[in-house]
């Protein structure tokens, strides 16, 4: 579904709308694709929206929304690598996530900066 782009700018920096809190819940990931630049994974980590990229530096898929959620880290589901949701390091010292400022406001999550 294409992403409807809705910008806010609070305090002199621009906040896009993402999607709604609601969508994004504990223990697995919500996928976010705002273009083709810009592919996100978010997830709920102790009742806090993080937000990582949703490409895996490992073989460049874009599945990491998808993977298995646990103890703060997500698995990729190709091969299994894994991170550190809120860090997006790589738990074996590999290649990490980007990772992307996130805020709830107004029931809607934003990307922020
Ligand atoms: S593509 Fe993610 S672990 Fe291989």
């Amino acid at each position: 579904m294409m992403h409807d782009r809705v910008i806010r700018i609070i305090d002199g920096i621009e906040w896009l709308r993402l999607c709604r809190s609601i969508d994004v819940q504990a223990r697995r990931g919500f996928h976010v694709e705002v273009d083709i630049e810009l592919d996100l994974a978010l997830f709920r980590v102790d009742g806090i929206v993080r937000c990582v990229t949703n490409v895996c530096p490992h073989k460049r898929i874009a599945l990491i929304y998808d993977g298995f959620v646990e103890n703060g880290t997500i698995t990729c589901p190709m091969h299994a690598w894994q991170f550190d949701i809120c860090t997006g390091l790589n738990t074996a010292g590999g290649g990490g996530l980007k990772t992307y400022e996130v805020r709830e406001r107004d029931e809607y999550v934003w990307l922020v900066g």
